[in-house]
């Protein structure tokens, strides 16, 4: 399929993905309204297709509820796929029972946004960390303790930080248990989502920095999970952008930052200021108006169509496909190119 082709090609390496996603489906049955009819059927994850190469970041973006939380559970098994392919160093996934399910669970970890409901109040630090290797079998009793004193190291906990309990933390250092966590199993991929978002700015950057020294240090693979542009930037070496379920743009971070092609994700950009002053797309801002379309048996057609400043009749028949506009760089708009007029922003 040339959709699973172009993502191959946007891996930006050679050799196999740690994580290969094709044309990933994930509906939730909804209630109608009215009494007596049938469960609706709510698109929340439509035909998505990626892959994260070894060492390095994916970044998910888009606005609340584009099914950036939903593709990552899915592609943990963590809930139920319709359709589609979710393989990890080529074993695919979805497929897995029994006993080779359970062993794949060390493969992948979640660090998630709020390490507070995410730690289980009642267990000290160092079990929180240890759980995993107890529940999946991993290492012998004194090796787990061992693993337990490296984690906490690793993550800038001090040890006899091990006794306490998760209220006794702050936020920032909640997260960094949640992340001790999370690596305890030498997981080949790491799931990130919103992992900063419920923290204080200066707590933020701490974190993100930790990050990224623990992937320096450990080759550690990230799916990377946010609706924040800084935080993407910051993070990512490829960046997919979400709307409604679906990959409507992917680049790599330079060029996805500096050109990008698709109007929905012009206008995301032009909506923070850029890490480059002189070319501080906001001097041209492009407003969206309007909400997404309903998830709930959405439209045919390209799903921004309702909003997008230069959509056209062919908009609304034909859904884009996500296509390679150039090596690396796919987008999925019938009229890439076209310019959309933008509002100048007025100085202060
Ligand atoms: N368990 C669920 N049951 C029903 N709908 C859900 C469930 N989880 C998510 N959704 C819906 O799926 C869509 C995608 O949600 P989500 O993946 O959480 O988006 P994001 O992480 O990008 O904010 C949204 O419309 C959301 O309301
Ligand atoms: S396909 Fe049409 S409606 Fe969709 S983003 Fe492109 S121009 Fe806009
Ligand atoms: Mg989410």
């Amino acid at each position: 399929m040339n959709a699973a082709r172009s993502a191959a090609s946007a891996g930006g390496s050679t050799g196999r993905p740690v994580l290969r996603v094709r044309d990933l489906e994930v509906r939730f049955a909804v209630k109608r309204e009215g009494l007596f009819s049938k469960p609706a059927q709510l698109h929340a994850v439509d035909g998505v297709s990626f892959d994260v190469a070894p060492g390095r970041t994916l970044g998910l973006v888009g606005e609340s509820g584009s099914g950036k939380s939903t593709t990552a559970l899915a592609a943990a098994r963590l809930i139920p796929a319709r359709a589609g392919q979710v393989e990890i160093d080529g074993t695919d996934i979805l497929t897995l029972e029994g006993e080779p399910l359970r062993q794949h669970r060390r493969t992948v970890q979640f660090i998630f946004q709020d390490p507070y409901s995410s730690l289980n109040p009642r267990l000290r630090a160092s079990e929180i960390v240890r759980e995993p290797l107890d529940r999946l079998g991993i290492d012998s009793p004194a090796e787990r303790a061992n693993r337990v004193s490296e984690l906490f190291r690793d993550v800038g906990l001090r040890p006899e930080q091990q006794r306490l309990f998760p209220h006794q933390f702050s936020g920032g250092q909640r997260q960094r248990l949640g992340i001790a966590r999370a690596l305890a199993s030498r997981p080949r991929l790491v799931i990130c989502d919103e992992p900063v978002s419920a923290l204080d700015v200066a707590v933020q950057a701490q974190i993100l920095n930790l990050l990224r020294r623990l992937q320096r240090e450990h080759g550690l693979t990230y799916l990377f999970i946010s609706h924040d542009l800084g935080v993407i930037q910051h993070m990512c070496n490829e960046v997919a952008v979400m709307y409604t379920g679906r990959i409507v743009e992917q680049a790599p971070r330079v060029r996805l930052f500096t050109n990008p092609l698709h109007p929905y994700t012009k206008a995301l950009l032009s909506s923070v200021p850029s890490a480059d002053p002189a070319r501080d797309t906001r001097s041209e801002r492009i407003l969206i108006t309007g909400d997404p379309p309903s998830p709930i048996d959405p439209p045919s057609g390209c799903r921004f169509a309702s909003r997008c400043p230069i959509a056209v009749d062919r908009c609304r028949r034909e859904t884009p496909m996500l296509a390679d506009h150039e090596p690396g760089h796919r987008v999925a708009c019938h009229r890439v190119g076209v310019p959309i007029a933008a509002r100048p922003v007025q100085s202060a």
